[in-house]
Protein backbone atom coordinates (compact mmCIF):
# COMPACT_ATOMS: atom_id res chain seq x y z
CA UNK A 1 0.00 0.00 0.00
CA UNK A 2 2.55 2.70 -1.33
CA UNK A 3 2.10 6.57 -1.27
CA UNK A 4 4.41 7.47 -3.21
CA UNK A 5 4.04 10.97 -4.14
CA UNK A 6 1.14 11.51 -1.93
CA UNK A 7 1.38 14.75 0.46
CA UNK A 8 -0.49 13.84 3.99
CA UNK A 9 -2.00 16.07 6.91
CA UNK A 10 -2.56 14.37 10.21
CA UNK A 11 -4.31 16.35 13.00
CA UNK A 12 -3.73 15.22 16.27
CA UNK A 13 -0.64 13.39 14.45
CA UNK A 14 1.82 14.41 17.88
CA UNK A 15 0.46 11.32 19.89
CA UNK A 16 -1.06 7.47 19.76
CA UNK A 17 -2.88 6.74 16.59
CA UNK A 18 -2.12 9.88 14.69
CA UNK A 19 1.72 9.12 15.31
CA UNK A 20 1.51 5.73 14.00
CA UNK A 21 -0.14 6.39 11.10
CA UNK A 22 2.47 9.64 10.68
CA UNK A 23 5.00 6.51 11.18
CA UNK A 24 3.43 3.92 8.40
CA UNK A 25 2.51 6.63 5.62
CA UNK A 26 6.64 8.04 6.05
CA UNK A 27 7.51 4.00 5.64
CA UNK A 28 5.11 4.12 2.27
CA UNK A 29 7.25 7.17 1.14
CA UNK A 30 4.21 10.11 1.80
CA UNK A 31 5.07 13.53 3.05
CA UNK A 32 3.47 14.36 5.91
CA UNK A 33 2.81 17.44 7.96
CA UNK A 34 1.37 17.02 11.28
CA UNK A 35 -1.31 19.71 13.85
CA UNK A 36 -1.78 19.22 17.23
CA UNK A 37 -1.70 21.41 20.25
CA UNK A 38 1.61 20.99 22.15
CA UNK A 39 4.42 22.63 20.38
CA UNK A 40 6.88 20.63 22.68
CA UNK A 41 5.45 17.11 22.17
CA UNK A 42 4.70 18.51 18.28
CA UNK A 43 8.47 18.93 17.83
CA UNK A 44 9.64 15.99 19.81
CA UNK A 45 7.19 13.90 17.25
CA UNK A 46 8.21 15.87 14.25
CA UNK A 47 12.32 15.10 15.23
CA UNK A 48 11.76 11.87 15.83
CA UNK A 49 9.65 10.59 12.61
CA UNK A 50 13.07 12.28 10.35
CA UNK A 51 13.70 14.73 7.69
CA UNK A 52 10.89 16.40 5.51
CA UNK A 53 8.17 16.31 8.34
CA UNK A 54 6.06 19.82 9.18
CA UNK A 55 4.94 20.43 12.18
CA UNK A 56 2.07 23.20 13.13
CA UNK A 57 0.98 23.73 16.17
CA UNK A 58 -2.47 24.83 16.46
CA UNK A 59 -5.47 24.31 18.11
CA UNK A 60 -8.74 22.94 15.84
CA UNK A 61 -11.37 24.02 18.47
CA UNK A 62 -10.08 27.21 17.03
CA UNK A 63 -11.29 27.93 13.37
CA UNK A 64 -9.57 31.01 12.47
CA UNK A 65 -6.19 29.29 13.62
CA UNK A 66 -6.81 25.95 11.98
CA UNK A 67 -7.28 27.76 8.62
CA UNK A 68 -3.76 29.11 9.04
CA UNK A 69 -2.12 26.36 9.63
CA UNK A 70 -4.15 24.22 7.08
CA UNK A 71 -3.09 27.00 4.63
CA UNK A 72 0.22 27.24 6.00
CA UNK A 73 0.84 23.51 5.38
CA UNK A 74 -0.89 23.50 1.75
CA UNK A 75 1.91 25.64 1.09
CA UNK A 76 4.27 23.85 1.52
CA UNK A 77 3.62 20.69 1.13
CA UNK A 78 1.72 22.29 -2.77
CA UNK A 79 -1.30 20.06 -2.21
CA UNK A 80 -3.09 17.60 -0.07
CA UNK A 81 -4.13 14.32 -1.30
CA UNK A 82 -4.49 12.86 2.24
CA UNK A 83 -6.36 14.25 4.85
CA UNK A 84 -6.50 12.03 8.49
CA UNK A 85 -8.95 14.43 11.06
CA UNK A 86 -8.06 12.28 13.91
CA UNK A 87 -7.34 14.64 16.86
CA UNK A 88 -9.89 14.48 19.55
CA UNK A 89 -10.37 14.54 23.38
CA UNK A 90 -12.10 11.96 25.66
CA UNK A 91 -12.42 13.50 29.42
CA UNK A 92 -16.17 14.58 29.94
CA UNK A 93 -17.63 15.65 33.27
CA UNK A 94 -20.67 13.70 34.47
CA UNK A 95 -23.55 14.50 32.63
CA UNK A 96 -25.56 15.80 35.65
CA UNK A 97 -22.36 17.96 36.15
CA UNK A 98 -21.90 19.56 32.36
CA UNK A 99 -21.79 23.13 32.24
CA UNK A 100 -22.59 25.06 28.90
CA UNK A 101 -18.74 25.95 28.73
CA UNK A 102 -17.88 22.50 29.73
CA UNK A 103 -20.06 21.53 26.88
CA UNK A 104 -18.84 23.84 24.52
CA UNK A 105 -15.01 22.81 25.32
CA UNK A 106 -15.65 19.23 24.58
CA UNK A 107 -17.76 19.68 21.44
CA UNK A 108 -15.47 22.48 20.20
CA UNK A 109 -12.84 19.71 19.97
CA UNK A 110 -14.36 16.73 18.48
CA UNK A 111 -17.42 17.99 16.51
CA UNK A 112 -16.43 21.97 15.36
CA UNK A 113 -12.81 21.08 15.64
CA UNK A 114 -13.53 18.04 13.21
CA UNK A 115 -15.53 19.64 10.79
CA UNK A 116 -13.80 22.71 10.50
CA UNK A 117 -10.39 20.73 9.70
CA UNK A 118 -12.71 19.21 6.76
CA UNK A 119 -14.37 23.09 5.97
CA UNK A 120 -10.67 24.61 5.91
CA UNK A 121 -8.66 21.75 4.00
CA UNK A 122 -11.19 20.86 0.89
CA UNK A 123 -10.56 23.53 -0.83
CA UNK A 124 -7.16 22.57 -1.10
CA UNK A 125 -7.77 18.63 -1.59
CA UNK A 126 -6.45 17.72 -4.60
CA UNK A 127 -8.72 15.63 -6.97
CA UNK A 128 -9.04 11.60 -5.92
CA UNK A 129 -8.13 13.23 -2.30
CA UNK A 130 -8.25 10.47 0.55
CA UNK A 131 -10.56 11.86 3.63
CA UNK A 132 -10.35 9.85 6.92
CA UNK A 133 -12.24 10.27 10.31
CA UNK A 134 -11.85 8.69 13.35
CA UNK A 135 -15.14 7.99 14.98
CA UNK A 136 -14.98 5.40 17.99
CA UNK A 137 -17.08 2.35 18.37
CA UNK A 138 -18.57 4.29 21.26
CA UNK A 139 -21.24 6.10 18.39
CA UNK A 140 -22.22 2.70 17.30
CA UNK A 141 -21.96 0.84 21.09
CA UNK A 142 -22.66 4.06 23.78
CA UNK A 143 -20.05 4.35 26.11
CA UNK A 144 -21.43 3.73 29.59
CA UNK A 145 -21.24 7.06 31.70
CA UNK A 146 -20.34 9.26 29.18
CA UNK A 147 -22.48 9.86 26.56
CA UNK A 148 -20.85 13.12 25.28
CA UNK A 149 -17.97 11.24 23.90
CA UNK A 150 -20.35 8.94 22.11
CA UNK A 151 -22.52 11.65 20.82
CA UNK A 152 -19.34 13.20 19.67
CA UNK A 153 -18.63 10.53 17.51
CA UNK A 154 -22.10 9.65 16.36
CA UNK A 155 -21.60 13.01 15.11
CA UNK A 156 -18.32 12.83 13.10
CA UNK A 157 -19.74 9.08 11.83
CA UNK A 158 -22.49 10.57 10.17
CA UNK A 159 -21.12 13.87 8.87
CA UNK A 160 -18.56 11.44 7.00
CA UNK A 161 -21.16 9.50 5.81
CA UNK A 162 -22.92 11.79 4.19
CA UNK A 163 -20.26 14.23 3.21
CA UNK A 164 -18.97 11.55 1.07
CA UNK A 165 -22.48 11.51 -1.28
CA UNK A 166 -21.70 15.49 -1.27
CA UNK A 167 -21.82 16.56 -5.17
CA UNK A 168 -19.00 18.32 -5.67
CA UNK A 169 -16.65 15.72 -3.34
CA UNK A 170 -18.11 12.95 -5.35
CA UNK A 171 -17.55 14.96 -9.08
CA UNK A 172 -13.42 15.43 -7.18
CA UNK A 173 -13.50 11.78 -6.84
CA UNK A 174 -12.76 12.73 -3.24
CA UNK A 175 -13.26 10.05 -1.17
CA UNK A 176 -14.32 9.79 2.54
CA UNK A 177 -14.45 7.50 4.94
CA UNK A 178 -14.36 6.82 9.04
CA UNK A 179 -12.13 5.28 10.91
CA UNK A 180 -13.85 3.81 14.33
CA UNK A 181 -11.21 2.01 16.65
CA UNK A 182 -12.42 0.41 19.71
CA UNK A 183 -9.99 0.39 23.30
CA UNK A 184 -6.90 1.04 22.19
CA UNK A 185 -3.72 1.66 24.48
CA UNK A 186 -2.84 4.98 23.65
CA UNK A 187 -1.81 8.72 25.91
CA UNK A 188 -5.94 8.96 25.43
CA UNK A 189 -6.23 5.89 27.30
CA UNK A 190 -3.42 6.05 29.72
CA UNK A 191 -5.40 6.44 33.02
CA UNK A 192 -7.63 3.26 32.22
CA UNK A 193 -4.45 1.52 30.90
CA UNK A 194 -2.27 2.07 33.66
CA UNK A 195 -4.67 0.69 36.45
CA UNK A 196 -4.72 -3.21 36.21
CA UNK A 197 -7.96 -3.98 37.13
CA UNK A 198 -9.81 -1.27 34.97
CA UNK A 199 -7.29 -2.86 32.20
CA UNK A 200 -8.66 -6.39 32.42
CA UNK A 201 -12.20 -5.35 32.70
CA UNK A 202 -12.06 -3.32 29.18
CA UNK A 203 -9.57 -6.40 27.80
CA UNK A 204 -12.70 -9.36 29.21
CA UNK A 205 -15.18 -6.76 27.38
CA UNK A 206 -13.51 -7.49 24.12
CA UNK A 207 -13.84 -10.39 22.09
CA UNK A 208 -10.40 -10.80 21.24
CA UNK A 209 -9.86 -10.53 25.28
CA UNK A 210 -7.12 -7.40 24.88
CA UNK A 211 -6.68 -3.77 23.84
CA UNK A 212 -6.19 -3.14 20.56
CA UNK A 213 -2.23 -0.84 19.96
CA UNK A 214 -2.14 2.34 17.84
CA UNK A 215 -0.19 0.53 15.34
CA UNK A 216 -3.18 -1.69 14.36
CA UNK A 217 -5.53 1.02 14.21
CA UNK A 218 -2.91 3.03 12.11
CA UNK A 219 -2.99 0.09 9.24
CA UNK A 220 -6.15 0.93 9.07
CA UNK A 221 -5.74 4.60 8.24
CA UNK A 222 -2.72 3.11 5.64
CA UNK A 223 -5.65 0.97 3.84
CA UNK A 224 -8.06 3.78 3.64
CA UNK A 225 -5.46 6.42 2.69
CA UNK A 226 -3.60 3.98 0.04
CA UNK A 227 -5.11 3.52 -3.58
CA UNK A 228 -6.07 -0.02 -2.51
CA UNK A 229 -9.22 1.55 -0.97
CA UNK A 230 -10.25 3.08 -4.43
CA UNK A 231 -13.55 2.01 -5.02
CA UNK A 232 -14.47 2.60 -0.56
CA UNK A 233 -16.22 6.20 0.28
CA UNK A 234 -18.66 6.68 2.88
CA UNK A 235 -17.79 3.83 4.72
CA UNK A 236 -16.56 2.88 8.16
CA UNK A 237 -13.98 0.65 8.98
CA UNK A 238 -13.82 -0.43 12.86
CA UNK A 239 -10.89 -1.93 14.18
CA UNK A 240 -12.20 -3.11 17.78
CA UNK A 241 -11.36 -6.52 18.54
CA UNK A 242 -14.66 -7.41 18.02
CA UNK A 243 -15.96 -4.85 20.53
CA UNK A 244 -19.12 -3.14 18.59
CA UNK A 245 -20.79 -6.80 18.66
CA UNK A 246 -21.14 -7.38 21.82
N1 LIG B 1 -7.51 5.40 22.26
C1 LIG B 1 -8.73 4.89 22.13
O1 LIG B 1 -9.13 3.92 22.81
C2 LIG B 1 -9.67 5.49 21.10
C3 LIG B 1 -10.85 4.78 20.82
C4 LIG B 1 -11.74 5.30 19.89
C5 LIG B 1 -11.45 6.50 19.27
N2 LIG B 1 -10.30 7.17 19.58
C6 LIG B 1 -10.07 8.43 18.88
O2 LIG B 1 -8.83 8.38 18.23
C7 LIG B 1 -8.32 9.72 18.07
C8 LIG B 1 -6.87 9.73 18.49
O3 LIG B 1 -6.82 9.37 19.86
P1 LIG B 1 -5.54 8.73 20.55
O4 LIG B 1 -6.04 7.59 21.35
O5 LIG B 1 -4.46 8.54 19.58
O6 LIG B 1 -5.21 9.90 21.59
P2 LIG B 1 -3.89 10.71 21.99
O7 LIG B 1 -2.71 9.79 22.02
O8 LIG B 1 -4.27 11.46 23.20
O9 LIG B 1 -3.69 11.71 20.76
C9 LIG B 1 -4.58 12.76 20.56
C10 LIG B 1 -3.93 13.74 19.60
O10 LIG B 1 -4.86 14.78 19.31
C11 LIG B 1 -4.24 16.05 19.57
N3 LIG B 1 -5.28 17.00 19.95
C12 LIG B 1 -6.16 16.89 20.97
N4 LIG B 1 -6.94 17.98 21.03
C13 LIG B 1 -6.53 18.80 20.03
C14 LIG B 1 -6.92 20.09 19.61
N5 LIG B 1 -7.90 20.78 20.23
N6 LIG B 1 -6.30 20.64 18.55
C15 LIG B 1 -5.29 19.98 17.91
N7 LIG B 1 -4.87 18.75 18.28
C16 LIG B 1 -5.48 18.18 19.34
C17 LIG B 1 -3.23 15.74 20.66
O11 LIG B 1 -2.19 16.70 20.75
P3 LIG B 1 -2.28 17.98 21.75
O12 LIG B 1 -2.88 17.49 23.03
O13 LIG B 1 -0.87 18.45 21.86
O14 LIG B 1 -3.15 18.96 21.06
C18 LIG B 1 -2.69 14.41 20.18
O15 LIG B 1 -1.75 14.61 19.14
C19 LIG B 1 -9.25 10.61 18.88
O16 LIG B 1 -10.17 11.24 18.01
C20 LIG B 1 -9.96 9.64 19.79
O17 LIG B 1 -11.24 10.11 20.20
C21 LIG B 1 -9.40 6.69 20.46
Amino acid sequence: MRLDGKRAVITGGSSGIGFEAAKLFIEQSARIALIARDRARLDSAVASLGTGVIGVAADISRPDALKLAITDIHNQLGGIDILFANAGVSETPPIAETSEQAFDDFMSINVKGTIFTLIHALPFLRDGASVILTGSVAARKGRPGDPLYAASKGAIRSFGRTLAMDGDVLARRIRVNVLTPGATATPLTREATGNPEVRAYIAEMVPMGRWGEACEIAQAALFLASDASSYITGSEITVDGGLAHV
